[in-house]
């Protein structure tokens, strides 16, 4: 640590660097100040960890530091760490810790980098950069806010070392790009002050990035926060799209990349965001045409389809689909300079994204060709009654529309008959000795539904399955998209992640299955036993 020390010592620009070397041969004045910047590392994350609002985190048997995710919750009682010992919470672990994290870092690179801090919105460079930005996500984090419990301390010993950087007795918050009524007056207010910011950032990339390379933006923002008129849509999502079209930019590519970790707190449990989307953009041609909202949607029907069967072939998780979706979805949008209705005015962001959901929707169901008769009777059953149980009659008469019988389904072993009522068969009913070499009405829903079964029971008990199934399995992942999607739309939120959980396993299935088993369990959840 002490070699990076002083290595930094010399390539980082304190303001109060003397530049003399010492007789050691390295920079002192810059060598202490190297030291003081990290050492005000250990303040921070000790005062993370030793403060009244840490809670208890009962299975680890440890204090949870406060900052287990962006917000400063009440807690009613608080665990104390003990920073002079050596367990959670200690100077020790602390310093540790920090060295860890820099012998990495000496390893990775001795390239020294630059860090200029500025409002997004008046930058200093004004040409040939080359950027990928992480930007605020509309209302989603207050950073200013939040980032006062570190700076406060911080303040107290770096202020010599960086004084202009910490000139100000808070950190600054009027230029914060994010939409907080409680700062602007109201809520349209927010609004507006977030799109004009974001559309002159955006602006500034569009006109100084370096012409020969895209600019990539990452987007980490579920898309599925309120149901309007038009279907599910964001305001944040909407605000952001339309800065970055109204920049002048159009969408040349989606990335969704694997960003957030499982265990973080907002992901237990739920359905939360585990990609995170990086949108590849280019300025868009001067010629760009204009046209109808008819063509659009031909354009969306003749690309989506492809573009969700490659999402799916990289395995996205089902959570993320619709998400990822956007991606192609305004790719094609941003092509045109704009797309008009049959009044003549141009669609809003908010009516693309809308017909965009709806040809995914469209293309997903699309998908239901590729499953048998029993399959496809099932999964309508299941949008109605999910594993509820439902009149005899309305099953027989569904089966005639899906070309199959009741009794047919109950051979296959996919639904329980009996005294007029139908239901289908949970996960944990079906039977453990199960083998489909022997199966002679082979479904796709039974597939699914056993590889459920038995990742309850670790991903080596899946990989069994899958290598006696061998390529049918492909289509069964298809099959989890479609079911996780009428999960989510019918609020079934355990079944919705037993089967994303399935599609986020399913690389390590395939791996497990192509090698020899190992031992190790992932749970995935109760089976629906709940429901
Ligand atoms: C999504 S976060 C980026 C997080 C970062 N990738 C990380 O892992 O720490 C967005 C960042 O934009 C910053 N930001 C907000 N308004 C800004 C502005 N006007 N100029 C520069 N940065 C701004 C926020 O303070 C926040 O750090």
């Amino acid at each position: 640590m002490l070699e990076k020390i002083k290595h930094d010592a010399g390539s980082i620009n304190y303001s109060n660097n003397s530049g003399a070397m010492g007789e050691l041969g390295f920079d002192i004045d810059g060598y202490k100040n190297a030291l003081g910047v990290y050492i005000s590392f250990l303040v921070s994350k000790l005062s993370d960890l030793n403060n009244n609002l840490t809670a208890w985190k009962p299975d680890a048997q440890c204090p949870v530091h406060l900052f287990a995710r962006q917000a400063v919750p009440m807690v009613w009682d608080f665990a104390e760490a003990n920073p002079i010992g050596e367990s959670s919470g200690s100077l020790l672990s602390m310093i540790k810790n920090l060295d860890r994290g820099f012998t990495t870092f000496t390893g990775i690179s001795r390239c020294a980098g630059l860090s200029i801090q500025e409002d997004a919105t008046n930058q200093a460079i004004t040409s040939g950069k080359v950027v990928s930005t992480d930007p605020p996500y509309y209302d989603n984090i207050g950073y200013a806010d939040l980032s006062d419990f570190f700076y406060i301390w911080l303040r107290r010993s770096l202020k010599k070392v960086y004084p202009e950087l910490f000139s100000t007795i808070a950190v600054p918050k009027a230029e914060e790009l994010v939409a907080t009524p409680y700062r602007h007056g109201s809520k349209g207010k927010a609004e507006t002050f977030f799109l004009d910011g974001m559309t002159m950032v955006m602006k500034h990339l569009a006109e100084q990035s370096h012409p020969a390379f895209p600019i990539t933006i990452y987007y980490a923002f579920k898309q599925s926060e309120s149901k309007g008129k038009s279907g599910i849509a964001s305001t944040g999502w909407e605000t952001f799209l339309d800065a970055v079209i109204e920049a002048g930019f159009s969408l040349t590519g989606t990335w969704p990349m694997r960003t957030e970790m499982k265990a973080r707190q907002v992901a237990a449990s739920t359905n939360a965001l585990a990609s995170s989307i990086a949108l590849v953009c280019r300025r868009r041609t001067l010629d760009a045409p204009s046209v109808s909202r008819r063509e659009f949607l031909s354009a969306l029907k003749a690309e989506l389809p492809m573009a969700l069967a490659h999402l799916q072939a990289g395995n996205i998780a089902p959570v993320d689909l619709a998400q990822a979706a956007i991606g192609p979805g305004m790719a094609v949008f941003t092509r045109y300079s704009q797309v008009v209705d049959a009044e003549g005015q141009p669609l809003t962001v908010r009516a693309a994204l809308a017909l965009i959901n709806q040809v995914l929707d469209e293309a997903l169901a699309e998908q239901e060709g590729d499953f048998d008769a029993d399959t496809r009777w099932a999964l309508a059953w299941f949008e109605q009654s999910g594993f509820a149980e439902g009149e005899y009659g309305v099953a027989e008469q569904l089966s005639k529309s899906k070309n199959t019988a009741v009794g047919g389904l109950v051979d296959a072993g996919i639904i329980k008959s009996g005294r007029g009522k139908v239901r289908l068969l949970k996960p944990v009913e079906l039977p453990d000795d199960w083998d489909p070499a022997t199966d002679t009405r082979l479904t796709v829903w039974e597939m699914v539904h056993h590889l459920v079964r038995v990742l309850n029971k670790g991903e080596t008990a899946a990989a069994e399955l899958v290598a006696k199934l061998g390529s049918k399995t492909e289509v069964a992942r298809e099959l989890c998209y479609r079911l996780y999607t009428l999960c989510e739309r019918k609020k079934r939120a355990n079944e919705a992640m037993a089967y994303n959980a399935l599609v986020q396993s399913w690389p390590e299935i395939q791996r497990l299955a192509r090698e020899a088993p190992r031992a190790e369990a992932t749970s995935t959840e109760d089976m629906f036993e709940q429901v």
